[in-house]
């Protein structure tokens, strides 16, 4: 049983990659989410995690997290999340609330009185790095960071680089560079990993949690089909699923260095094989990933009924 921490700035794909984390509860202890702004402000993807919890049953401490980047200023992405950064679904606004303590300070609490916590990363790196900034000792007490982040051969927002980085590079910087084991799910691997189009179709059937699936990819999925695309990529679905079975993978081991500015470099990963504590994921097999989501979604409309 691994002790998880899960940062994230939902987002569709975040919310498929939780719901997957959330049905195999026996290898993944989810002690907490923690958001950041990304996709969209922080308030946004914070009550959107809440709204699922509610919609769920489910009571897993939720930690608002950074509003803006180290430096560079925040860049929500409506036109592929949608205004309220999870369009599509209609739930109800959540009673819940987040916690009173900010992600960072309930970073530190956790990191200072938990042995070795994996933390699974599927937004920008904001929470992270102010956190190894502050207190640079406790990256000794994270076990590794699993996350969607990167490119190795072209960007996604701009010429060189991925959302997630590209939002706070200065923040990946410091993550990269912490000493931390990461493992990185760039681009390609989400590409490798991704879902055909006529696949999604199996999520309109009875089931509260297929329905929320359903309801995600009406919206998610808006993106592939104006472009004619046979499938998607659920890109944060894959540091979980690695988590999970890392033979899903071909991976390769080195060192990945950030760079911070450049109207086509900012954000850009730049991967050295050989030395160094990083795992970046080149490839992936596609059909297994999918039928491990497609299993945990099964799973969840029989838990949450
Ligand atoms: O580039 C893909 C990443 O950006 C994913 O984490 C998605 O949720 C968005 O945050
Ligand atoms: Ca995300």
């Amino acid at each position: 049983m691994r002790k998880v921490i899960i940062d994230t700035d939902p987002g569709h794909d975040d919310i498929m990659a939780i719901l997957t984390a959330l049905a195999h509860s026996s290898e993944l202890e989810l002690l907490s989410f923690c958001t950041v702004a990304g996709n969209q402000t922080v308030d946004k993807v914070t009550n959107n995690i809440l709204k699922v919890e509610e919609y769920l049953g489910i009571n897993i401490p939720v930690y608002r997290g950074e509003e803006r980047p180290m430096v560079k200023d925040p860049q929500p992405q409506p036109q592929a999340h949608g205004e309220t950064g999870m369009d599509g679904p209609i739930l109800p606004e959540p009673l819940k609330k987040a916690e009173e303590l900010s992600a960072v300070e309930y970073y530190k609490q956790i990191l200072e009185k938990e042995d070795k916590v994996t933390i699974i990363a599927l937004a920008p790196l904001t929470n992270l790095g102010v956190l190894l900034s502050r207190y640079p000792h406790l990256s000794e007490k994270i076990e590794a960071i699993a996350l969607m982040g990167g490119a190795l051969d072209g960007g996604n927002i701009n010429k060189c680089a991925e959302f997630n980085i590209w939002h706070d590079p200065e923040a990946a910087k410091i993550v990269f560079d912490s000493g931390i084991r990461v493992i990185m799910a760039p681009l390609e691997a989400c590409y490798a990993g991704a879902i055909l189009l006529s696949e999604t179709e199996r999520f309109r059937k009875e089931g509260r949690v297929s329905k929320l699936v359903d309801d995600l990819f009406g919206f998610y999925c808006r993106y592939a089909i104006e472009r004619n695309w046979d499938r998607t990529s659920v890109f944060d679905l894959m540091p979980v699923l690695y988590l999970l079975d890392e033979d899903l993978f071909v991976s390769e081991k080195g060192k990945v260095d950030i760079i911070l500015d450049g109207e086509d470099t900012q954000g850009q990963t730049v991967f050295t094989k050989g030395e160094g504590n990083h795992i970046v994921l080149v490839d992936a097999d596609r059909e297994a990933c999918m039928k491990i989501f497609f299993d945990a979604i099964d799973l969840l409309d029989r838990r949450y009924q």
